[in-house]
């Protein structure tokens, strides 16, 4: 097995031996994996490229590395427990021997259907088992699976099936989530109908049994994945050819597809998870993310099935049928390790003590964040109330491209310290950089973060764009992945997330662009122009302000919001929706066209003291306007 840190002198001493020689210590990870063909070298690299291969050569597969690798010992033990959104239904547990099985039977479903290694398929769908099943089934043939979180609308589906140039798009026919029963199928109808030229198969799963159309390229699941062999050899993989394509937001309007590559991304995934969640045999793990996120990728699924644990995976939402249902959940499955989202932490705890008090929680030994910055008060009632002060909480810090976790505290070995994601991974060399492309250097500093030695699960490039993929992360500061965050070093030498740096919103821990958004509220035939910021929000950490000029007069302005709303729905999805929609008759630009964000986001956040000096501005009378008639 990978390594897994005891104590802080194996923390130190590993830290040293990978900054002293990183290959080695990779090559030491990377020789607990099974390879069909050991690599040739461990790591080749150019930031510039940016061109990044590590373990040149190798040839492995993943899901060898998630099953076959546990069947003689941990045949027999869970891999995956499932708990439905329906509070009073059986949960589902799947053995490594049986989710191999149905890996297997799935992924010669997906062989008869004529997808074949290197074929993109799209996932629509909601937390069931068949997505992790579907999702390993793909890795098992070379087929590179992209999953597209279900809240995402029909545009914004058939934009990154378009864009992944996607053979099939494997579905649902409704998604259940608390109350809710939402239509996914038709989604993927509208969504074709909008012109997916390159799909020749939707592949959909019966989850509720509700009515849906049917059309000339469906294929139902129970009519062609049971009856399948349980055997599937699995397809021998270059350790750099594509595991998955993930698209996430950037600053700008197009969603960007991160890729990951097979062998690099196995070695990172099961360490950090090790590592970071100090795993131990028998231990019950859950993570409350999507799997549409990377979040869920890493750490619901290939980080833990790759160490050999029991990861759980859930359909519903927290606070359904009430506040008090992910505890619940940790009392009925004796959930040893818990990791999700300071929205989520913020989301319960405005709910009420009585609700997490209720259950018994004994059994947690570490509790996990990720996904934004949590505030202190969020992170005391998590490790009062939810850990009762004996479950240390990691605070994770990581990206969609950096594919794994990289700076956190490794629980009861190193410091946790409210709001400090802490320290670097050993492997991971992170630094801080000024605006002039100068490291900073020493402690109790703070500037841009950056890492400046590759890491194996690192993004290699964007999906049909790598001039995007250079220019977005490797062109800011020479021979450095820039991440898009700012950050503090105290004199602790602890790091502190500040937040992002560039034009990207971070809503309850999803990524959003403002320029998507903006492009989104846009296509509203009676908007003419559009800025869109973060700001401050209690629950989602930042909410959504837009700013819109109106073509002609606004005769109900509550409605236009709604439509306006509505848009965005259409357009991107309801996480996407503006929470405060300004009608203003201009915006504050620079004599060049600019618009001034700083300006628009000091208002939004309620603070409109020390814009500066406007009189320099293309149309400084708009501020007053503006700040006048603020939301909040
Ligand atoms: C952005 C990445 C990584 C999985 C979930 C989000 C922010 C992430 C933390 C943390 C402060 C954090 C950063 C980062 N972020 N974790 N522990 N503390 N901020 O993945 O959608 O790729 O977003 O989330 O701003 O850049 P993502």
């Amino acid at each position: 097995m990978t390594l897994q840190i005891k104590n802080i002198e194996e923390h130190q001493a590993a830290s040293q031996r990978a900054i002293e020689n990183p290959e080695g210590f990779w090559e030491e990870q990377a020789n607990t994996f099974h390879w069909r063909k050991k690599w040739n070298k461990t790591l080749q690299w150019e930031f510039d490229t940016p061109d990044v291969k590590w373990f040149v050569g190798g040839k492995m597969n993943i899901t060898e590395n998630c099953l076959d690798r546990h069947l003689e010992i941990k045949g027999n033990q869970v891999a995956l427990l499932w708990e439905p959104n329906e509070a009073g239904a059986p949960a589902k547990s799947y053995t490594y021997r049986e989710l191999h099985a149905e890996v297997c039977k799935c992924a010669n479903a997906l062989k008869s259907m004529g997808i074949t290694k290197g074929d993109r398929v799209i996932f629509y769908m909601p937390m069931v088992p068949e997505l992790t099943i579907a999702v390993l089934a793909c890795a098992r043939i070379g087929a590179v699976h992209s999953v597209v979180f279900a809240g995402f609308s029909a545009q914004a589906l058939a934009d990154r099936t378009n864009d992944a140039q996607a053979k099939m798009i494997i579905c649902s026919d409704y998604n259940k989530r608390g109350a809710k029963n939402i239509p996914v199928k038709q989604v993927v109808d509208d969504a074709i109908a909008m012109g997916c030229d390159s799909v020749e198969h939707v592949l959909v799963h019966k989850n509720t049994g509700g009515e849906v159309n049917t059309n000339a390229v469906d294929t139902w699941w129970h009519d062609i994945v049971p009856q399948q062999s349980a055997d599937c050899e699995a397809e021998e993989m270059d350790s750099e050819d594509m595991l998955f394509i993930l698209y996430t937001s950037g600053s700008t309007g197009k969603p960007k597809g991160v890729v990951h590559t097979c062998g690099g991304y196995m070695v990172y995934t099961c360490y950090s998870f090790r590592n970071v969640f100090q795993y131990k045999d028998g231990d019950i793990y859950w993570c409350t993310a999507d799997i549409g996120w990377i979040t869920g990728h890493s750490y619901i699924v290939y980080g833990p099935l790759l160490a050999g644990a029991t990861t759980m995976m859930f359909e519903g939402v927290p606070t359904y049928p009430d506040a008090g249902r992910f505890w619940h959940i940790c009392e009925k499955h004796r959930v040893n390790q818990f990791y999700t989202a300071p929205t989520a932490i913020r989301a319960l705890m405005a709910k009420g003590d009585e609700w997490v008090e209720k259950y018994d929680l004994s059994s947690l030994k570490v509790l996990g964040t990720v996904g934004e910055p949590i505030n202190a008060e969020a992170w005391h009632w998590y490790d009062q109330k939810v850990g009762k002060g004996n479950a240390p909480i990691v605070d994770t810090w990581w990206q969609t491209e950096t594919g794994g976790i990289m700076i956190s505290n490794i629980p009861g070995i190193t410091e946790a310290i409210p709001c400090y994601a802490t320290l670097p991974l050993p492997g991971i060399q992170p630094c801080l950089m000024d605006k002039d492309g100068n490291e900073i250097e020493g402690n109790d500093v703070e500037g841009l973060l950056c890492v400046k030695f590759p890491w194996p699960s690192m993004i290699r490039t964007t999906y049909g764009d790598h001039e995007r993929c250079k220019n977005v992360y490797f062109s800011a500061f020479a021979n450095k992945y820039f991440t898009g965050d700012g950050a503090r070093r105290d004199e602790n030498g602890m790091y502190r997330i500040i937040g992002r740096v560039d034009d990207v919103i971070n809503v309850s821990g999803h990524r959003i662009g403002t320029a998507e958004v903006e492009n989104a509220i846009n296509q509203h035939s009676n908007i003419v122009e559009s800025a869109v910021v973060g700001y401050p929000h209690d629950i989602k950490g930042q909410g959504i302000y837009a700013y819109v000029i109106a073509n002609y007069p606004v005769a109900d302005e509550d409605a236009f919001r709604l439509e306006v709303r509505e848009t965005v729905t259409r357009e991107i999805g309801p996480i996407a929706k503006p929470d405060q929609i300004q009608i203003v008759s201009g915006l504050p630009k620079t004599r060049s066209g600019k618009i001034m964000r700083r300006i628009l986001r000091k208002i939004a956040s309620g603070d409109a003291s020390g814009l500066g000096d406007v009189s320099t501005l293309l149309n400084p009378e708009i501020v007053e306007e503006v700040k006048k008639g603020a939301l909040v």
